[in-house]
């Protein structure tokens, strides 16, 4: 039998990713997010929500850049503290020991730790509540070589990403078949 509930974001797992953003100032700052997935493919674009609340909302608002990385689950730590403190008090960056590294085509530095970074320019802000959802075009992506496989493919059975499900992070388990194998297969 199925329990009816409540109207709810109910739906897992989702990436929890690292957030990079540049103030006015030329500050630096990570926010961690699990709002955020791909909405287009041609051209590339990446959705994340955020409050209006948070000090990263207002970085956003006036650099209209932003650089996703994807953190390992080993990272997990410097995710959750990203999460629980804020730009506005705190340098996250040294907080939590991540190197900020230049990006090649937005101002907002990515995380030299992180081994997939995607740099993003604003190309629409849409109020929904709660919420704003940025929609950013990827202009660059840049992988450590380390986690590329032969086919130039990131390797996730090495670079292990981070998974959230509220309210726990999980890693990934085994790989469970390529995408057309039941085609196949048939
Ligand atoms: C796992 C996790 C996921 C989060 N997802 C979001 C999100 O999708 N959108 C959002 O606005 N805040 C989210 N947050 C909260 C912000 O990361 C948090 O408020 C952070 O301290 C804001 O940083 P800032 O003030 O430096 O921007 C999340 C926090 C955690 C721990």
């Amino acid at each position: 039998m199925k329990i009816l509930k409540q109207p709810s974001t109910t739906f897992f797992p989702v990436p929890a990713v690292l957030i990079t953003t540049l103030g006015k100032a030329g500050k630096p700052n990570i926010i961690t997010l699990a709002w955020a997935g791909v909405v287009n493919s041609e051209p590339p674009m990446i959705g994340i929500g955020v409050r209006p609340e948070r000090h990263s909302f207002q970085l956003l608002q006036d650099s209209g850049e932003f650089v996703v990385n994807i953190p390992t689950a080993s990272q997990v730590k410097q995710v959750d503290l990203c999460g629980v403190y804020s730009g506005a008090d705190t340098d996250k960056f040294q907080l939590t020991g991540f190197t900020p590294e230049p990006a090649t085509k937005v101002k907002p530095p990515l995380i030299a730790q992180c081994p997939v970074n995607l740099e993003c320019v604003v190309r629409h802000v849409l109020p929904l509540g709660s919420h704003h959802l940025f929609v950013g075009e990827v202009l660059a992506v840049q992988v450590d070589e380390d986690y590329l496989d032969s086919h130039q493919l990131v390797d996730i059975a090495k670079m292990q990403p981070l998974a959230y499900a509220t309210p726990s992070y999980w890693s990934l388990g085994q790989p469970l078949g390529l995408y057309g194998f039941s085609k196949k297969n048939q």
